[in-house]
């Protein structure tokens, strides 16, 4: 499999890499969505008034993909890490979650938008789960713009995760020790049909990436602003992509 940065031509489904047709922007872009719940303290309101104003920004931000140049655009939604949030909150979410899919995917699927999620799913309730296999279902044939949803995902997990399928694998006897590499663990990761991420965004001044895609943005270029999530706009979101294109990507060698 040919390595998936943008510097590739190769693409993971074999067919030239989308940035192959694009100058300066992202292909891939990440974000992780922070400051849900200090937007709605700021304003005297319960945490998941924010995650709801939250939700309500991702559409913008996915249709302003296809004009911006933007391929892919994963979110992070929800953290393995985030159970330890109270049961209020927690249930909140996935109340919301189940409600967000019900609402949007007829949109979606109409707009051209291939969703995926990423993450664990053991641990999600199967009314959830299902809705999402439903809509990866419903919008497969989509191509205009890949949108992937990282729900109870955690880098390390995916990581572990992986590595158990690609033991089990060399335990069948389907995978020889000596043929894993840097190509070979890839493709046991949720994200294994997904080129990596060019730039990954944070939202609320918080400077770390809190267990993203730490594989696959090994070479990402990163920006942290200082927006709460529910008023990251389209504007901003341009802004940032002219940004990465003034960026000297050299994935660790001498450029001209
Ligand atoms: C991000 O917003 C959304 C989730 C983690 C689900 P937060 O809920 O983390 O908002 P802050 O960081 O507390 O403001
Ligand atoms: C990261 O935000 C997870 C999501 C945006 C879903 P957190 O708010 O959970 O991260 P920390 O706790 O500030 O590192
Ligand atoms: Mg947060």
């Amino acid at each position: 499999m040919a390595r998936q940065t943008s510097d590739s031509l190769a693409h993971a489904d074999g067919g030239p890499h989308p940035q192959a047709a694009l100058r300066a922007g992202p292909c891939h872009v990440a974000i992780i969505m922070d400051g849900n719940g200090r937007w709605a303290t700021m304003r005297g309101r319960p945490r998941l008034f924010g995650h709801h104003a939250g939700a309500k920004r991702v559409r913008e931000i996915v249709e302003a993909c296809p004009d911006l140049g933007v391929k892919y655009l994963t979110i992070f939604a929800f953290s393995t890490e985030n159970w330890k949030r109270t049961q209020v909150e927690v249930a909140g979410l996935m109340s919301l979650f189940r409600r967000y899919i019900t609402r949007e995917a007829r949109q979606l699927r109409d707009e051209g938008v291939r969703v995926r999620f990423i993450g664990d799913r053991v641990r999600l309730d199967d009314k959830l789960v299902s809705l999402m296999d439903e809509l990866e279902l419903i919008t497969s044939q989509n191509d205009r713009v890949h949108l992937t949803i990282a729900l109870n995902y955690g880098g390390r997990d995916e990581v572990a995760r992986a590595t158990k399928r690609l033991a089990q694998d060399v335990a069948l006897g389907r995978l020889n020790p000596k043929d894993v590499d840097e190509e070979t663990l890839p493709k046991y990761l949720d994200t294994c049909v997904l080129p990596d991420p060019d730039l990954v965004i944070r939202t609320s001044g918080e400077a770390r990436i809190s267990n993203f895609l730490l594989w696959q943005s090994a070479y990402a270029e990163y920006e942290f602003v200082d927006t709460l999530w529910p008023d990251f706009s389209r504007d901003e979101f341009a802004r940032l992509l002219h940004a990465y294109g003034a960026r000297d990507r050299r994935f660790g060698a001498v450029t001209a």
